[in-house]
């Protein structure tokens, strides 16, 4: 275990931070991590044998040194090695009972000095229990949107009503709004897989229970610069903290690391070089989406065949049914394709001129940092892309929706992408962009909280004693 033996000062400020295991859940908790550890505080980052060997592996470790307030602890996920894990239902709700003790014993090892307190992944609620169990006060960071977020808690009121879950021949476009006026604006289709009823129970409750659970906690964190559905959420809370977007922050701390899993393929960047100002599309449906083969070949043949460079994002695990070397081959030679990319680095070049993504927090979130206007492309029965996407298009106006799938249709929207909706959309995501770079600046909201944050851990610390 890294620096686990080193000894600390014993009036330090001890928080532990548990990610639930996806790669977009590791990386914005080590940005803060990391940010929380550069002002002084010891960060315990628990990640389970699998995430953590894979963390270790990619980070540039000599900067990590450099962090001594923060160390990786691996634990037990505890299945068996050749338990599959499938980051489903059954693996989330297994984990409950598999994962706890290792957790609670863990948090129960560590005395020197004290934890003060636990920052918990909101996607799951064990490790609050596991805080309540040992009277550690915990707060909870959630990865997507609150737009989401205070949809899923509006899903009790419909499952009252008898709305919820929707029957699977039903029509999915139905607007929500007539039985819940709070989600003005979504259609059943807008909501997350497990509101289907092909997916039903238990998944519909445990779900939604798993997400009331945050509400127990000290306070909400969340990855977003200000927005208009906090009020809505603050009354679930007794404190929200936005603190976005958490990957710039890092970027102006010295010692960051990126966060990365996978390994990412830099040569990207010098291609990157040799293309024209503003003319390369950048694509990549984010490290969980996947796809078929028909999909993934008529957005292929949609680019190949569109008058624009691209860069092209085909993580091995993309499809499951065919292998990547047929598409490595560009015909035209304007595609460059990598396995993974350096994507804030690619999305901050001069030569990406547009971002088409699933539309995943993160991503967002880093095209806003950017200034790069998106194309975003929901894949059905993903979490929050729909929603998300909505709040890009219709609301902030910094990118558009691509609501098809073939090739005709794509190549079509991302010509008038490229030659008219980008330089419409350029001037709103600039003001966003700049609103996002001051509120990590001092003076701007994202600071202020997280000095707040800073401020009532320590706090804690000394009520503890
Ligand atoms: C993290 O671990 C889980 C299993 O616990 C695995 O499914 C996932 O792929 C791992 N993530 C990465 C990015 O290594």
């Amino acid at each position: 275990m890294e620096n686990h033996r080193q000894v600390y000062d014993e009036n330090q400020p001890h928080i532990v931070i548990f990610p639930f295991v996806l790669q977009s859940h590791i990386k914005p908790l080590l940005c803060l991590a990391e940010f929380l550890s550069q002002a002084g505080l010891l960060v315990t980052f628990v990640l389970t044998h699998q995430n953590h060997s894979r963390l270790v592996d990619t980070l540039a470790l000599p900067s990590r040194h450099r962090l001594p307030n923060l160390r990786l602890v691996p634990i037990s996920d505890g299945f068996p090695d050749d338990f599959p894990r499938t980051l489903g239902y059954n693996y989330i709700s297994a984990m409950r009972s598999a994962t706890k003790p290792h957790l609670k014993e863990l948090l129960q090892s560590l005395s020197s000095p004290p934890v003060t307190c636990m920052i918990s992944d909101g996607i799951m609620s064990f490790p609050i229990e596991v805080a309540e169990e040992l009277k550690i006060p915990v707060f909870t960071f959630y990865v997507c949107g609150p737009r989401y977020l205070w949809a899923i808690f509006n899903l009790p009121k419909l499952v009252e009503k008898g709305k919820l879950p929707f029957a699977d021949d039903g029509d999915m476009n139905q607007e929500i709004c007539h039985d819940a006026p709070e989600l003005e604006g979504l259609k059943r289709r807008d909501l997350p897989p497990f509101c289907m009823s092909k997916y039903h129970h238990p998944n519909l409750e445990f779900y939604i229970n798993e997400h009331l659970a945050m509400t127990r906690s000290s306070g909400l964190i969340l990855n977003t610069l200000d927005d208009p559905s906090l009020p809505h959420l603050r009354h679930l809370f007794q404190k929200i903290y936005t603190v976005g977007p958490l990957h710039s922050l890092s970027s102006t701390i010295s010692d960051q690391s990126n966060g990365c899993l996978r390994k990412e393929e830099e040569s990207c960047l010098t291609w990157l070089d040799s293309q024209p100002s503003k003319s390369v599309i950048y694509v990549s449906f984010g490290s969980v989406v996947t796809t078929t083969r028909n999909q993934l070949l008529e957005f292929w043949h949609a680019l190949v065949n569109s008058d624009y460079p691209f860069l092209f994002v085909l993580r091995s695990d993309l499809i499951r049914d065919m292998t990547l070397e047929e598409l490595k081959v560009c015909p035209s030679g304007r595609g460059y394709v990598v396995g993974w990319a350096p994507q804030e680095r690619v999305l901050a070049h001069k030569a990406v001129g547009g971002f088409l993504t699933h539309g995943g927090w993160n991503s967002i979130m880093e095209s806003i940092a950017a200034r790069v206007p998106m194309i975003c492309w929901p894949p059905q029965l993903s979490a929050d892309c729909s929603i998300n996407t909505k709040l890009v298009s219709k609301e902030w106006g910094i990118g558009v929706e691509l609501d098809a799938s073939d090739t005709e249709t794509i190549k079509g929207s991302i010509k008038k992408f490229m030659e008219t909706h980008r330089a419409e959309i350029q001037n709103s995501i600039d003001g966003i962009g700049k609103l996002a770079w001051d509120s990590i600046s001092p003076g701007g909201s994202s600071y202020d909280n997280l000095e707040m944050l800073i401020k009532d851990i320590t706090k804690m610390q000394h009520k503890g004693e």
